[in-house]
């Protein structure tokens, strides 16, 4: 059976990062599942189709390539928003789950990260993280992302949206954001992204030696 890390959280927490980081460092394959979930809306977002017909989006994300994924193109913001509206539906998350329940048998190991990784999509992973930071610190780091693309916008509008999107994904009914009952905490606010990878290694260290 694959090895199978899994990190999930709220957006901007840092848990991208560090699944790259651990990826790297494991020779681990990586898949952002917020990226499935973005495509699906950015495909129906281009062919002009609803975001909220659960049959349409259903289709759309059953013929979803993960090869194609694509981050720079789908980190725009109405990207993000659209993906957490298409997420509430049951139909859309169940084509996404099979998915990427097939991309974390890979051998010799997997990093996912999301928000259902270590309660819906792989349950039996070897290794869970809950990636958490403050709102006010998640949207600083929102914020300053935006600026270094040439970007801008005001800190309070990018932390109500930071505010909101937790909402909606800790508050929908099927596969809502939470952390696992086995999940390791990992609060980044105070935590440089080293240090948080070196806490995450040695946890992942230990469970491979077992
Ligand atoms: O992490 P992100 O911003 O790329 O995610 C976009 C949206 O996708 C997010 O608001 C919630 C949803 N999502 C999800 O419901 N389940 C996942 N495993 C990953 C993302």
């Amino acid at each position: 059976m694959a090895f199978v890390v899994a990190l999930d959280g709220p957006a901007a927490a840092g848990k991208g990062t560090l699944a790259r980081l651990i990826a790297q460092h494991y020779g681990f394959h990586h898949l952002d599942t917020g990226l499935t979930y973005r495509a699906t809306a950015k495909a129906l977002m281009d062919a002009g189709l609803p975001l909220d017909d659960e049959a349409v989006a259903e289709r759309v994300a059953l013929t979803l390539d993960l090869a194609g994924l694509d981050r720079a193109e789908l980190s725009r913001h109405d990207i993000g928003e659209a993906a957490s509206r298409v997420a509430v539906m049951p139909a859309v998350r169940r084509a996404l789950v099979e998915a990427q329940r097939a991309f974390s048998a890979m051998e010799p190991g997997t990093v996912l990260d999301g928000r259902d990784i270590g309660t819906v999509v792989c349950p039996q992973a070897q290794v869970k993280f809950y990636v958490t930071a403050d709102p006010e610190i998640r949207a600083q780091r929102r914020l300053d992302e935006i600026v270094e693309r040439g970007g801008a916008q005001d800190f309070q509008s990018v932390l109500s949206d930071i505010i909101q999107r937790d909402e909606r994904d800790m508050g929908r009914a099927d596969s809502p954001l939470r952390p696992a009952r086995d999940a390791h905490l990992l609060d980044t606010s105070k935590m440089r992204i080293e240090a948080a990878f070196s806490a995450a290694k040695t946890v992942i260290d230990s469970a491979l030696r077992t």
